[in-house]
């Protein structure tokens, strides 16, 4: 166990705040034993869905659980229980390497495979929920293992159990997909399919989708390694048909995707961009110049309390516009 570290490294924000005590846990017998002594303040995977407001005067326990099991197989499919340290866009790789479709869409998400249920992570009309079969945690207080299938996982949009309930109260050892291998890209979102035209791809396969996925991603998210951020700080919000309507009814041009519940969903960078924040630098933090909805860290100067008082900033003049509330998807700490 370490004293006194600095976390600067371990979150995509860059926020440089200290952990009174660091541990890095790959085995359930060295877990168990971390917990007989002290709970955790936090659980760390690659860092990249906080922002870190202030130290850390407890423990942070660094996921770093690792293995990939191919658990059944059939003609069509594979069940494969991947260990919840693994980076996420490497066992998309992986998958894409061994002929196993129905994450390709997910490529270039950073972070751990354990995280991924926690916000039941979702980009370019996939969802970790489409593919999730179980995982495997242990509760923090009992040290008990617990495996929690589909159903009970309660996954929503950016949403689960973790998020609410069961939120800082078990560590995800595992995760197990399944994964087909009869593809049937899933080509909904209107820029994967323009890229490919573009390419003159007709029968794309699960490379090509991913390498689209991965041109467009790059075309508008910053890379973290160059400009700190944690991908979307606010959830895109949803509204009721009412709510709606007298948005439209003020603002015709307004960007919105009708769901399947009859409430409609509006892309909160739109409504970022409206109030005038996109590209805007307020001291070392500011909206991105391609994608308002990002917050980021410039130079790697900005504080956690910088960035927050920003977004809150950007929400104020969001409620104010439109009244409508953004919500973080971003695990503010
Ligand atoms: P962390 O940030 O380390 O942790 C996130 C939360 O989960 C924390 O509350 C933490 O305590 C908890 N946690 C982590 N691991 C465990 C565990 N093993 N057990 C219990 N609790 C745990 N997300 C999307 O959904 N779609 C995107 O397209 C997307 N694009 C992004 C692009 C960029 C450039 C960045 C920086 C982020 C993006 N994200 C996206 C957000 C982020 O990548 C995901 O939320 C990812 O799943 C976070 O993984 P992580 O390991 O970094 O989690
Ligand atoms: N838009 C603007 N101005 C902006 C940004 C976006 O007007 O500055 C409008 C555009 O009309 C654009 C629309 O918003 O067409 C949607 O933008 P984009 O396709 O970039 O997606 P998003 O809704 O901003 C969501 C997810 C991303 C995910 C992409 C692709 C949320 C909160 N974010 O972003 O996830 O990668 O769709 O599926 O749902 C993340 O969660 O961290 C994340 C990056």
């Amino acid at each position: 166990m370490e004293q006194n570290i600095s976390l600067q490294s371990y979150n995509t924000f860059g926020i440089d705040v200290h952990a009174a005590r660091f541990a890095t846990v790959h085995s359930l017998k060295q877990l168990r034993a971390i917990l007989r002594k002290e709970q955790p303040a936090l659980i760390l995977g690659g860092g990249s869905n906080l922002l870190l407001t202030k130290n850390v005067e407890g423990l942070v326990l660094k996921n770093d659980f690792r293995g990939i099991e191919r658990l059944k197989e059939t003609k069509d499919s594979a069940i494969v229980r991947f260990g919840a340290g693994e980076n996420w866009h490497e066992i998309v790789l992986w998958a894409i390497e061994n002929g196993l479709g129905g994450i390709e869409n997910l490529s270039l998400i950073p972070g751990t495979v354990g995280a991924a249920p926690i916000q039941n992570i979702g980009a370019y009309g996939v969802e970790l929920c489409d593919v999730f079969v179980e995982l495997e945690a242990i509760y923090l207080k009992s040290g008990r293992k617990r495996v929690f299938h589909l159903e009970e996982c309660k996954f929503g949009y950016r949403d689960s159990v973790f998020k609410r309930r069961l939120k800082g109260k078990v560590f995800i050892t595992s995760v197990s997909l399944k994964l087909t291998k009869k593809h049937q890209p899933q080509l909904s979102y209107g820029a994967i399919g323009k890229v490919l035209e573009e390419q003159s791809i007709k029968k794309p396969t699960i490379k090509d989708v991913s390498d689209a996925v991965i041109q467009i991603r790059s075309s508008k998210l910053p890379d973290p390694k160059v400009l700190g951020n944690s991908g979307s700080f606010f959830k895109n919000p949803e509204i009721s048909a009412a709510k709606f309507k007298v948005l439209t009814a003020k603002f015709p041009e307004a960007v919105h995707y009708p769901l399947p519940d009859g409430r409609f969903k509006i892309p909160a960078g739109w409504l970022i961009e409206q109030c005038g924040w996109k590209g805007k630098r307020v001291g070392n933090t500011g909206a991105h110049k391609n994608q308002a909805l990002v917050l980021v860290n410039y130079d790697g100067k900005a504080t956690g309390k910088e960035v927050f008082d920003l977004a809150m900033s950007i929400q104020a003049s969001v409620q104010s516009k439109f009244d409508i509330l953004l919500t973080p998807e971003v695990n503010v700490i």
